[in-house]
């Protein structure tokens, strides 16, 4: 029986994730801050909560040991992460240092922890949710961008400094997904010279999220990256996501920004 690690199992993707790689017959160690207060997940047979804020760097290396300690880990699944909106200048030193350690320091130190283990044993795999945010950036979301673009590079350098070793690295990058992110978890600032900016934005997303993945559906994702057994590293997942990357790529760099701020911000 295979065993997955996850982060930032207690809602959305990443609670999605662990019930479907259960339902497949696997191990699943869902970690999360409050696991005390997870009622769905702590009821399924070969399903383990372990806590986990991955700002927390005594905490990654005490639950990652346990989790060791319980047996074989196969995959690592570096999904903890919330959204950071709005103009960087509303932003105080403590926002930005927040969103910086938990969606790209939080992946980079729970990694870390595992490389030791998946090195000596000649396998394994890390899986990081990124998202199409780290592919190609959205008006007043900079440190988030930063945070994602940051995983996807990161991302393809480890995999040039892990492969040698059997233990493969890849990014899931997700369109929208319809979870508690976009209301529940992110973290927004305002100023009122950014007021008509941020309206255009919000109200341009709300229509983009009309073609958002369920979490079931970027799970399904993350199941064949698990299992495939290939070597790729970025699996965009999403119609909206695959559609944007595509379009990205085909009319370069400057031509899809140019056109793309058009469409949020006008000419
Ligand atoms: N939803 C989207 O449109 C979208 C699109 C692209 C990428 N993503 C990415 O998908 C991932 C999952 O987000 P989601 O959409 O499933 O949103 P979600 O339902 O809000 O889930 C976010 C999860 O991250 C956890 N988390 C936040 N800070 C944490 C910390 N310091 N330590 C441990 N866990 C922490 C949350 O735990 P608590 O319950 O304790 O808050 C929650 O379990 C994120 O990395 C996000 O950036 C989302």
């Amino acid at each position: 029986m295979k065993t997955i690690f996850i982060t930032g199992a207690s809602s959305g993707l990443g609670k999605a994730t662990a019930k479907l790689f259960h339902n497949q017959g696997w191990n699943v160690i869902a970690t999360m801050r409050n696991p005390e207060k997870e009622e769905e997940l702590s009821g399924l047979k070969n399903v383990t909560l372990l806590p986990l804020d991955v700002t927390n760097y005594d905490q990654i290396q005490s639950t990652v040991q346990k989790a060791i300690e319980l047996g074989d880990i196969d995959v690592v699944f570096n999904n903890a992460g919330y959204g950071l909106i709005g103009p960087l200048e509303s932003f105080n030193d403590d926002q930005i240092t927040k969103q910086l350690n938990t969606n790209l320091l939080g992946v980079i130190r729970v990694t870390n922890a595992f490389i030791p283990y998946f090195r000596e044993r000649k396998s394994g795999l890390f899986i990081s949710t990124t998202s199409i945010g780290g592919l190609i950036s959205f008006p007043l979301g900079s440190v988030y961008h930063a945070t994602k673009w940051g995983l996807e590079g990161w991302s393809e350098s480890m995999a040039y400094e892990l492969n040698p070793f059997g233990v493969n690295i890849k990014t899931v990058s997700p369109g929208g997904i319809k979870t508690e992110f976009l209301h529940g978890s992110l973290d927004s600032g305002s100023k009122p010279e950014y007021e008509a900016m941020t309206n255009a934005l919000f109200a341009n997303v709300d229509t983009m999220f009309e073609m958002a993945s369920t979490a079931e559906q970027i799970a399904e994702v993350v199941f064949e990256a698990a299992t495939d057994g290939k070597t790729k590293l970025r699996y965009v997942a999403g119609e909206d996501a695959k559609a944007l990357y595509q379009q990205r790529l085909e009319q370069g760099d400057e031509v899809f920004r140019t056109a793309f701020g058009k469409q949020f911000l006008g000419a």
